[in-house]
C-alpha cells in the first residue's frame, strides 16, 4: 500500500512539475509604458503543494525567493527589473521597454522550506505605441519601490499627479528606486525610505503648477535649502506618503524636435563617379647599407677587438708554468726550514730540563714570604698535596 501511495505521489509531483514547465504566460505590452508584474507567491505555492495534501486541507504559507532571467541567459534583458524585499513578500517584475520585440523571461521560485523549485515562463511582446511628448519625473520620498509597484498604489499616486497636470490622460512611464539613481540606503529606523522616481507622460502641455517649477525663483529657493512651499492651489497630495518633493521635479518636452546633426562634409579624398582608382607612384627605393654599416658591422668589430684585447690580457701576460713550478718549490722549502727551525727550538728546551725549576712551579712556595721548603719526597703519603696557605703560622710550614 504505501509503495502505491508513494508512486501516486510522485506521479502528482511529475504532472505538477510537467503543469509548471508548460504553464506560459502571454503578455503583450507597449513601448514606453512601465510594465509591471507581481509574482504572487500563492500561486507558486499551488505548484509545490502536491494536490493530495491540498485536499487534505494543509495549507502552508512558505518563504520563497525568486530567480529571473531572460531564457538562455544569465540576466534579465535590460528594461526588466526584478525586486523582492522578503521572502514572505511577493516580488515584482517592472521596467520600461524601449524598444519592440519578444522577450521570454523564466522566473524560478525556490521554496525556502523545502527547497523545491518550480518554473514559470514569460512571453513578454513589445508592441509599437505613440511616444507621449511631454514627460515629468517626480520624487516621493517617503515610499519603497515594493510599496508603489502594485497597482492600487500607482493608481492612487496617478490620481495625484493627474489633478497637478489637470489631465486625465497620464501614463505611467517609469518607476525607479532611487537607490538605482545614486539615492543612499537609509538608516533602518522608521520614517526612513529609500525613496521613488515616479515618471509620467501625457499628451498634454504642462500645467501651470507645473510651469511654476521652471521659474528661476524656484529654483533660487530649491538650492538654498530652505523648505520650499508648494504654490498655492498646487498641492494635490491626498496621501501624505504620496507626496511628491516639489524641489525633485523635472520636465521633459520631447516635442521639441532635436536638430539634425548636420551632414558630413566631404572632404578632398573622394574619386569621382566611373573614374578608375590611379595609385600614387611607389616610393623610391633606399639603400640600405649604410644602415647595415652602422648597425651590424661596426659592433662586430669592436666585438671582435674587445675579445682579442681579452685573450692577450688572460693568456699573453700571464706568469709561465716553469715560472710557477719554481716559486711553489721556493715556497715549500720555506716551510720545510720553518720546521726544522722549529723542532730545534724544541731539542734545546728539552735539553734545559735539568736546570733548576722555576720558583713558582716548586709545590712548598709560598707566594706571599718567598719562602721555599726544602725539597720533599711528594710522594711521601705523610704529607697532604694541598697546604693550608692561609696560615702562616702553620706548624708544618717550617720557619726561620
Ligand atoms: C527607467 O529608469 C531606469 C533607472 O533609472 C533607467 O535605466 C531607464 O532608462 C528608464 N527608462 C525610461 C524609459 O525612462
Amino acid at each position: 500500500m504505501a509503495g502505491c501511495g508513494s508512486w501516486l505521489f510522485s506521479l502528482t509531483v511529475f504532472a505538477v512539475s510537467l503543469l509548471g514547465a508548460k504553464a506560459e504566460i502571454k503578455l503583450t505590452i507597449p513601448v514606453g509604458r512601465l510594465f509591471t508584474y507581481e509574482l504572487l507567491r500563492e500561486t507558486f505555492q499551488n505548484d509545490f503543494e502536491p494536490l493530495s495534501k491540498l485536499y487534505a486541507g494543509r495549507l502552508y504559507d512558505d518563504p520563497m525567493i525568486f530567480k529571473c532571467n531572460q531564457q538562455n541567459f544569465p540576466d534579465l534583458p535590460e528594461w526588466l527589473r526584478f525586486t523582492q524585499r522578503h521572502p514572505y513578500d511577493n516580488g515584482f517584475l517592472y521596467g520600461t521597454p524601449m524598444s519592440q520585440g519578444k522577450s521570454i523571461i523564466e522566473v524560478y521560485a525556490v521554496n525556502k522550506r523545502s527547497y523545491e523549485t518550480t518554473r514559470q515562463i514569460f512571453v513578454i511582446k513589445v508592441v509599437a505605441e505613440k511616444m507621449l511628448p511631454f514627460q515629468a519625473e517626480f520624487f516621493i520620498k517617503l515610499r519603497e519601490i515594493e510599496k508603489v509597484l502594485p497597482s492600487a498604489v500607482q493608481g492612487e499616486i496617478k490620481q495625484d499627479l493627474q489633478k497637478l497636470w489637470d489631465t486625465e490622460a497620464l501614463e505611467m512611464i517609469n518607476i525607479t528606486n532611487a537607490l538605482d539613481r545614486g539615492g543612499r540606503v537609509p538608516l533602518p529606523l522608521a520614517g526612513h525610505f529609500e525613496g521613488v522616481y515616479v515618471k509620467v507622460g501625457s499628451e498634454q502641455y504642462f500645467s501651470d503648477c507645473l510651469m511654476k517649477t521652471l521659474a528661476a525663483e524656484h529654483g533660487k529657493q530649491c538650492t538654498a535649502g530652505a523648505k520650499v512651499k508648494v504654490p498655492g492651489g498646487c498641492n494635490f497630495c491626498s496621501i501624505p506618503s504620496n507626496c511628491i518633493s516639489w524641489c525633485k521635479i523635472e520636465l521633459f518636452d520631447l516635442s521639441k524636435q532635436e536638430p539634425a546633426p548636420p551632414a558630413p562634409t566631404m572632404g578632398s579624398g573622394i574619386m569621382d563617379i566611373g573614374v578608375d582608382f590611379d595609385p600614387p607612384e611607389s616610393p623610391p627605393s633606399r639603400d640600405y647599407f649604410p644602415d647595415y654599416m652602422v648597425t651590424v658591422i661596426v659592433p662586430l668589430i669592436l666585438a671582435i677587438v674587445l675579445c682579442l684585447l681579452l685573450a692577450y690580457i688572460m693568456f699573453g701576460r700571464r706568469e709561465g708554468v716553469a715560472k710557477r713550478d719554481a716559486r711553489t718549490n721556493h715556497i715549500q722549502l720555506y716551510h720545510h726550514h720553518t720546521i726544522h727551525g722549529n723542532t730545534d727550538e724544541l731539542r734545546n728546551m728539552a735539553g734545559n730540563r735539568g736546570a733548576s725549576l722555576p720558583l713558582s712551579t716548586l709545590p712548598m712556595f709560598n707566594s706571599r714570604t718567598g719562602e721555599s721548603a726544602p725539597p720533599l719526597q711528594s710522594d711521601s703519603p705523610s704529607i697532604p698535596l694541598i697546604m693550608a696557605q692561609h696560615d702562616p703560622y702553620s706548624d708544618t710550614l717550617p720557619r726561620k
